[in-house]
């Protein structure tokens, strides 16, 4: 990780900068700041812990993110691929080369999609049995 030019003070400017941008999204906005009202510099310690235990294998992190976003009001399927293009815009910005980008969209992208199908997938309706709506 070091190697490729990732360390603990880029992890701080990513969050800093990605939430910022988050902040300022029409759609995106709106649900953060209604469920972290007051609570900001928690999450943002967080995401920070959290990025740094992913990518240093550190194991400082430590928490649930499937829960986490149980119960998030007004969360979509839809939301997924439009916090990944300001997370890939935001790469775009500030990683100090590709290889950065491409590792922070990769892991992005298997965690949007597992966090997708924890909180949406149904089973049932791939039930050969179930009856067309
Ligand atoms: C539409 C997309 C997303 C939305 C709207 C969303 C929203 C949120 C919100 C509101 C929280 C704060 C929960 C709380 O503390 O009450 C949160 C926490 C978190 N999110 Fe997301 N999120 C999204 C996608 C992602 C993705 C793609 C990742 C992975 C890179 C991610 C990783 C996390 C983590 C690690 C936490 C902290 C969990 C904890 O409390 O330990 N989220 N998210």
């Amino acid at each position: 990780m070091n190697a490729m030019g990732i360390d603990n003070a880029f992890i701080d400017r990513l969050v800093e900068t990605f939430y910022g941008r988050v902040l300022a999204h029409p759609e995106l906005g709106p649900i953060f700041d209604a469920r972290l009202s007051g609570r900001w510099p928690e999450h943002m310690a967080k995401m920070k812990s959290f990025w740094s235990s992913v990518a240093f294998r550190s194991g400082a992190y430590g928490g649930k993110p499937v829960q986490a976003h149980v119960g998030v009001a007004n969360m979509s399927p839809a939301l997924f691929p439009q916090w990944l293009e300001l997370f890939a815009a935001t790469l775009d910005d500030i990683a100090p080369n590709a290889a950065v980008k491409a590792w922070f969209m990769a892991t992005a992208e298997r965690i949007a999609t597992s966090l997708t199908l924890s909180l949406f997938y149904n089973p049932a309706l791939d039930d050969p049995a179930r009856k067309p709506a």
